[in-house]
């Protein structure tokens, strides 16, 4: 048997007194509750009709205003979970910060946008995703471009943009030199920003597909190579080197790796100055985990956020280093808890002795996670949320795949079909790994805020399904 939803927990309401109990023990104890320790947004509540609301919205109502599947956001954990973020820095760090949002976990206008107005700076790992991030107003100062195959246009646009790029290997290295060559260089002129990312030789507990630091990975320049790229760079008269990055992997619950890699990386920068670079800047990328069910702890942004600071400093102070920048790039942890998604039960299959299937109006294409990592997501029937939980039920995906199963033996009330489920914790790496498998619609995506909502994705209709196929003359004649 595979996870079950819950030990003790009685009712859908029991989410909200743990999460509001939780908060209410640490904001006594004078500390702001960190969004990615819990599993719902901060704003969520339960009216007098017994139903849940996010951001002062009723999710039923939502639902029947935008429809289901409904990714709905929460502005205030968003911007909470930004502050807190930029905060923690700026309260630990006696140097300069910047934390940059990792957009990979949730690429659209909105979310830059705001990330961007609360002082962030976007991590960008493809042309969509820079293009995404300028036209959400971010200043391109703000953005960092990395990516293990970038295309020459996407290096090129990049560059033009003005934006920063974080060198990966030496197609990287060679393509910026040529291009500098040609003379493309930012409108504002002067040199191309670039970070040189390697491979620090940290291993930490996740899933493997998201281990990034361990030697045997395809991102970033091996650190026995390092003489050589530094030595290459510093004979590119187009080429400024601004600092080293490095980054570990995703859903880290450990603090230890994030404290290790403060020496390696000072290192790295250290040998960055002994070819006459000017390199005065280090990112050590994201990673934090986020609470998706009760038995998931991961530390809080403060303590990251400290860790990695107090780290810098001693690493620093051992290589008699002027303190650099620090950059950080979390992406999960800044949006995952902000949202959750929202589905429409549809048909029930009883197999006696054996499991019941809840079947939703959603499934692999809007949340691939499960399948993909095997990630256990919670659910609550936000329609009866004080309803006893007295059903173990398999919440099945509508895909026609028997490995389209959302969550395996979940705790809920009795449910009809026309119920809501929500699902939480959805804001990472959902809508940003949405497909139209079995030509289904991605859905909307709401924001929402003190009772307004704002739609910031819309709804696929079935022409957008068409929107780029096309029937070869001699075929359509058949129709
Ligand atoms: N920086 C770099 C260079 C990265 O590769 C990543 C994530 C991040 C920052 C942000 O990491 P985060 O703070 O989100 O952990 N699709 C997978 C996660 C892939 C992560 C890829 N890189 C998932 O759904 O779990």
């Amino acid at each position: 048997m595979v996870l079950t939803q819950s030990i003790g927990v009685e009712s859908g309401l029991q989410y909200l007194s743990e999460s509001k109990e939780a908060l209410q023990s640490r904001s006594v104890a004078g500390r702001k509750p960190s969004p990615n320790q819990e599993i719902l947004p901060l704003t969520a509540s339960v009216n007098s009709r017994d139903r849940l609301e996010i951001g002062g919205c009723e999710v039923t109502a939502l639902v029947e205003q935008f429809g289901s599947p409904l990714y709905i956001l929460d502005e205030e954990t968003l911007r909470a979970t930004s502050s807190q973020y930029r905060d923690a820095f700026e309260k630990y760090y006696p140097g300069e910060s910047q934390v940059l949002y990792a957009s990979k976990a949730w690429s659209c206008l909105a979310v830059c946008a705001i990330a961007g107005s609360e002082g962030l700076g976007i991590d960008v790992v493809s042309a969509g995703e820079i293009h995404t991030a300028l036209q959400a107003g971010v200043h391109p100062d703000k953005i960092y471009f990395h990516g293990n195959n970038k295309s020459r246009e996407e290096i090129q646009l990049a560059v033009e943009s003005g934006c920063t790029i974080v060198a990966d290997n030496w197609l990287d290295l060679e393509t910026l030199a040529e291009l500098g060559k040609l003379g493309v260089s930012s409108k504002t002129g002067g040199p191309t920003r670039v970070m040189v990312r390697f491979t620090p030789g940290i291993e930490c507990h996740t899933h493997e597909y998201i281990q990034t630091g361990q030697i045997d990975s395809k991102f970033g320049f091996d650190p026995n190579s390092l003489d050589r790229v530094f030595s290459f760079i510093s004979q590119q008269p187009s080429l400024c080197c601004v600092g080293v990055h490095a980054h570990i992997g995703s859903q880290i619950f450990e603090l230890q790796p994030h404290d290790d890699l403060a020496e390696v990386i000072v290192q790295a920068l250290t040998k960055a100055h002994s070819y006459g670079l000017p390199a005065t800047e280090i990112n050590i990328g994201g990673g934090l985990g986020i609470r998706y069910t009760e038995a998931d702890d991961p530390p809080s942004i403060q303590d990251w956020a400290r860790t990695i600071c107090t780290a810098v400093v001693a690493a620093c102070d051992r290589h008699k280093l002027a303190l650099p920048k620090l950059l950080c790039e979390p992406g999960r942890s800044l949006v995952g808890t902000a949202c959750v998604t929202a589905y429409t039960v549809g048909s029930q299959k009883v197999i006696p002795g054996m499991r019941t299937y809840l079947s939703v109006d959603g499934g692999m294409s809007d949340n691939p996670r499960p399948i993909t990592y095997q990630s256990v997501y919670r659910v609550i029937a936000a329609n009866q949320m004080s309803a006893t939980l007295t059903e173990t039920v398999t919440v099945a995906g509508k895909h026609c795949e028997s490995g389209d199963i959302l969550i395996k033996d979940a705790k809920l009330p009795k449910c009809q079909p026309g119920d809501i489920l929500v699902v939480t914790a959805t804001g990472a790496y959902n809508y940003s790994m949405a497909s139209n498998y079995n030509r289904v619609p991605r859905p909307a995506a709401v924001l929402v805020r003190n009772g307004e909502v704002n739609t910031i994705v819309q709804r696929e209709t079935y022409q957008d399904l068409l929107r780029f196929d096309r029937l070869p003359e001699r075929l359509s004649a058949q129709k």
